[in-house]
């Protein structure tokens, strides 16, 4: 369609994206068989079957047995390598990838064999695909500080190639204050810092994602519209907001599409930006992010190209390399 060659045609950049939520089923019982492990799914149907979430918590279940697969290097770069050669097809010229330590380490699966994987990938993108990337370790917010402490300690051989951290997994009940200092810490070994806030938690979140972790971004955001006085905050600090519409959707935080956040935004002048958070079990990559939410809230083709300067914008690449892309 006409508009799907437009999104086809606009450079973009993705920012939220964990990479274990681009693992496809297909692959998923290719890297099973070949680990000797039995899926508890007959077929990769009654997998994807699988795939219908009434919230946050119900995906993350399916998502941490999912990765319960990864055990070698290899299967770290496969799963990489897949979701890059994917969002290459799609005119992805830049990547922020997160990754989650805990979910492999906590399995017995050493902090080195996952992150060599995933490193071993996008050094071969940067150079075969032309993509640029950075890389985020997330901490596990429904873990203690001390463990997330601990992830931090087994990074630091690997600080080279990490360039941020981050805070996913169940937000309610766990508000990034519990991550105070561990975020603190990480901001003094370089690594620059955002957090998963006001997805399914509320605006406080994002307050204290601001005021107490002093993240970079915010991931997800989507309650800030509830509060003025937040709103006021993230225009006046430039601050952006990596949204993830179909996710959001399949997730039940809105219940249609018609209802994203992301176009009142832009009308406000936040600097809000489009992203598919874990392809693999939403439904759709960066394009059909993109064309759903286009779709479904009008947006023009000012509004689209808007999207995807504002990801370049708040990117961490170097003012040379975004000024290409603004
Ligand atoms: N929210 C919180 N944690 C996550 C998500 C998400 O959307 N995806 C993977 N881990
Ligand atoms: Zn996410």
């Amino acid at each position: 369609t006409d508009l799907m060659n437009i999104i086809q045609g606009i450079p973009k950049a993705e920012l939220h994206l964990h990479i274990e939520g681009s693992f496809e089923p297909e692959l998923m019982f290719q890297i099973a068989e070949r680990n000797n492990i039995t899926l508890d799914y007959e077929s990769i149907d009654a997998l994807k079957k699988a795939y219908k979430f009434n919230n946050l918590q119900e995906f993350l279940d399916i998502y941490y047995t999912g990765a319960q697969v990864l055990l070698k290097e290899e299967d770290f770069y496969d799963l990489t390598w897949a979701y890059l050669t994917k969002v290459h097809s799609q005119n992805v010229v830049h990547v922020e990838v997160f990754f989650d330590p805990q979910t492999h380490t906590e399995r017995g699966v050493d902090f080195k064999v996952a992150i060599t994987g995933i490193y071993k990938a996008l050094e071969k993108a940067k150079e075969e695909l032309h993509i640029s990337y950075r890389l985020i370790m997330s901490y596990l917010r429904h873990m203690t500080e001390e463990e997330a402490f601990k992830t931090l300690e087994e990074s630091l051989p690997f600080k080279d190639w990490i360039h941020g951290v981050g805070l996913d997994s169940s937000e309610v009940g766990n508000p990034p204050s519990k991550f105070k200092e561990v975020f603190k810490a990480s901001a003094a070994q370089g690594y620059k810092l955002v957090a998963h806030a006001g997805e399914e938690g509320p605006a406080d979140y994002i307050w204290e994602a601001l005021d107490i972790l002093n993240v970079v971004r915010i991931d997800h955001g989507n309650r800030c519209l509830s509060d003025d006085a937040l709103v006021d905050r993230l225009l006046k600090e430039n601050m952006a907001l990596t949204l993830c519409p179909l996710s959001n959707l399949e997730l039940k935080v809105i219940d249609k599409l018609e209802d994203h956040p992301v176009a009142k935004m832009l009308d406000k002048g936040i600097l809000a930006t489009i992203h598919s958070d874990d392809p693999a079990y939403f439904g759709g990559y960066m394009n059909e992010n993109y064309y759903e939410t286009a779709k479904a809230l009008n947006l023009t083709k000012d509004q689209l190209q808007q999207l995807a300067i504002n990801a370049f914008e708040a990117s961490w690449l170097s003012d040379s390399h975004k000024k290409k892309h603004i």
